[in-house]
């Protein structure tokens, strides 16, 4: 017959191996529990509800590429009324120069790697 004992300790055994990594990490204190994006600007609100912002950016970000580079049409009015240029790298990126802070943070944290700035350019950081 099976040793119920012996497999209960090569269960044990095996478990923390396979989740020395895990454990290991958290014993450390780097497993990241969540991101921690900072904004740096002065403005009080981006160019649209933050709500929708954390959820969709790429969204309105596709449809501003869209809008530019089909329609010809460069000035987006936010739901406040005011005007921005529809630019990636010089409207959304002014405000959020800190990319690594605010972008990367998320980004990295949620393993998406946006390939935009294969060609758009990244504001140029002060490492502290
Ligand atoms: C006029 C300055 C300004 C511009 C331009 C701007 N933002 Fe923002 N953004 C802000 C501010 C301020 C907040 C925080 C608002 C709040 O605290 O409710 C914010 C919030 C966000 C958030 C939510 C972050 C979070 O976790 O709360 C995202 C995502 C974001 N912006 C992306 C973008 C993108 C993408 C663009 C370009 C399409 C852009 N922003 C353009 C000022 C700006
Ligand atoms: C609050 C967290 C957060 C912040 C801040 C943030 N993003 Fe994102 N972003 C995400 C998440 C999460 C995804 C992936 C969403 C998905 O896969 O559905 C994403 C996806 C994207 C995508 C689409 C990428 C793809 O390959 O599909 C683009 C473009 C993008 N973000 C641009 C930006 C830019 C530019 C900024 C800084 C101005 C920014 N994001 C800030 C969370 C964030
Ligand atoms: C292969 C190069 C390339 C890549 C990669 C690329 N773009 Fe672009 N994008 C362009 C070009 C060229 C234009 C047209 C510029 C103009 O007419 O001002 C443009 C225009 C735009 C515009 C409107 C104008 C501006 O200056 O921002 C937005 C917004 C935009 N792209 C967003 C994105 C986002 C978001 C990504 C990543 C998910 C991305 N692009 C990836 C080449 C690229």
């Amino acid at each position: 017959m099976y040793d119920a004992g012996k497999i209960i300790i090569g269960l044990v055994v095996f478990l923390a191996l396979v989740s020395y990594p895990i454990w290991y990490d958290a014993a450390r204190g780097d497993i990241p529990t969540s991101a921690d994006p900072k904004i740096v600007t002065a403005e009080k609100e981006c160019v649209a509800p933050t709500d929708y912002m954390k959820d969709s950016h790429m969204d309105l970000l596709n449809q501003w590429r869209d809008d530019v580079v089909r329609k010809g049409v460069r000035v987006y009015t936010a739901e406040s009324g005011r005007k921005f240029e529809m630019s990636l790298s010089h409207t959304c990126m002014d405000c959020h120069s800190n990319k690594s802070e605010f972008c990367d943070e998320c980004h990295n944290y949620a393993g998406v790697n946006p390939y935009c700035w294969d060609c758009h350019i990244e504001p140029e950081e002060v490492q502290q």
